[in-house]
């Protein structure tokens, strides 16, 4: 193995990579989903475990991933069948492939719904800019979007067309020039909201709630949405990193470098996005906790309402986060094309995404149902919306994540380890694998445990 060039094209640059894998972890992860989780889990002692999960797992596992990737040149599953067949190690390590494809299918049936809503709420601010009527209480326009199937199926539709053509095209074309402007103008207006936060007076106590760890409020499912969160939103241990490194040019790019660059902005948006939203829910004498998964769309409109061009900052609000959304989504429907076009031929890309996208369509028709129709269906007491969410990102990534870990700290032949990291100094790269050997796998199974215990 180790060729030089993938069968499914390559990234044409160094840039376009950073790009590409920066726009696969920013995306409702950071904006949507790191703020309700934080409201939801207790606050400060949920973003300490998770920024911990991201410097101790998280970053570790995505160096992982690349480097499996730009080893492997193809699809994760035939990348880890290649490789399993060089170091001579046991085939049912190829089963990371398959847990990350599914992981992947799963995830963007109901990713693609919440998508959704930000293309709707784009809609609504648009029609307003053209005199359409305001969101003067948001609380019920969210309510009245939920309970409307066809809707939401309408809005989730457009969504997977929107990112299906991309993959269908091949991910390299069309998603630099959406990654490379659209996502410094969505952190631009991070900014200018985190702005407005300040304005409100209510900074302060923000940080506090963000910040100040509440150890009274941790138990252990606080640790596996914490932790599932980091996969989340760093893409990881579903196969995503390893499917972009397979594009990645063998020269003139530093892995751990890359990995730090991504772990770094990442994490960066998505405290900002909590810095942005928790001032104005204080300001309007909401709670900080239990927002739920409305969070955002039922906050931010009231300061949208409130700020003198707010409906222009609430469009290009909802509408660049679907743009961060369409490149998180475009990477999760990747692998699985990939996967199907090895399996039928290279020709079938068009076929196999869009194959895979309609399947994808179809499963977050039960997410959509769960809203409205099915919404007294439990399944362990949670929604089949929230069932599909806890098992994927939170069980499936972490296993994910901590087979690759293993994979990679005790299956891989250190050769191609060395070969991959060359430009790693010799006691970092030791930290590294004793990270992947040991560490993360404890943690990842301390929470897993402490999660069923
Ligand atoms: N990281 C993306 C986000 O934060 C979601 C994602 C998860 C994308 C897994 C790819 C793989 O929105």
């Amino acid at each position: 193995m180790d060729k030089t060039t993938s069968i499914h094209g390559m990234w044409s640059s160094r840039l376009t990579f950073i790009l590409a894998a920066t726009g696969s972890a920013v995306g409702l992860g950071n904006i949507w989903r790191f703020p309700y989780m934080t409201s939801d889990n207790g606050g400060g002692a949920f973003v300490l475990v998770y920024l911990g999960c991201i410097a101790m797992v998280g970053l570790p596992i995505l160096m992982a991933e690349v480097l499996i990737g730009r080893h492997g040149r193809m699809s994760p599953i035939n990348t880890l069948r290649g490789l399993v067949r060089d170091s001579g190690v046991g085939k049912a390590w190829v089963g990371i492939g398959w847990i990350g494809i599914i992981a992947g299918i799963l995830i963007l049936s109901f990713y693609s719904v919440v998508a959704g809503w930000t293309l709707h709420y784009a809609w609504l601010y648009l029609k307003q800019l053209f005199g359409g009527a305001g969101i003067t209480d948001p609380a019920a326009t969210f309510t009245a979007l939920l309970a409307s199937p066809l809707e939401l199926t309408f809005w989730h539709g457009l969504f997977m067309l929107l990112t299906v053509v991309v993959v269908a095209m091949g991910v390299e074309k069309g998603l630099e020039r959406a990654v490379r402007f659209l996502m410094p103008a969505l952190f631009l207006l991070l900014l200018v909201l985190v702005g407005y936060g300040m304005s409100t007076g209510y900074m302060g106590q923000s940080l506090t709630f963000l910040f100040r760890p509440d150890w009274s409020e941790i138990d252990g499912n606080v640790f596996l949405r914490a932790m599932g969160q980091a996969f989340f939103s760093l893409s990881l241990g579903m196969c995503t990193m390893m499917t972009y490194g397979a594009y990645l040019p063998r020269e003139g790019i530093s892995i751990p470098r890359v990995g730090i660059a991504v772990a770094l902005t990442d994490t960066t948006v998505a405290l900002l996005a909590g810095m942005a939203i928790f001032p104005i829910v204080l300001s309007f004498g909401l709670e900080p906790a239990g927002g739920g998964p409305g969070l955002i769309f039922t906050s931010l409109p009231l300061a949208f309402e409130a700020m003198s061009v707010g409906v222009v900052y609430g469009l290009l609000f909802f509408g660049l986060l679907a743009v961060a959304a369409w490149t998180s989504s475009i990477s999760l429907l990747e692998p699985a094309t990939a996967f199907m076009v090895e399996k039928f031929g290279i020709r079938r890309r068009k076929l196999a995404a869009l194959a895979m996208a309609g399947l994808c369509w179809l499963l977050g028709l039960l997410s959509v149902l769960s809203l409205n129709v099915w919404s007294e269906v439990r399944i362990f007491d949670r929604s089949i919306m929230d069932f599909i969410e806890l098992v994927a990102n939170d069980l499936m990534l972490p296993l994910g994540g901590l087979l690759i870990a293993l994979f990679t700290g005790w299956a891989l032949n250190l050769t191609i380890l060395r070969e991959q990291l060359s430009e790693m100094p010799d006691g970092l790269f030791t930290a590294w694998r004793w990270l992947l050997r040991i560490v993360a796998p404890l943690l990842v199974l301390a929470v897993l445990a402490s999660a069923v215990l």
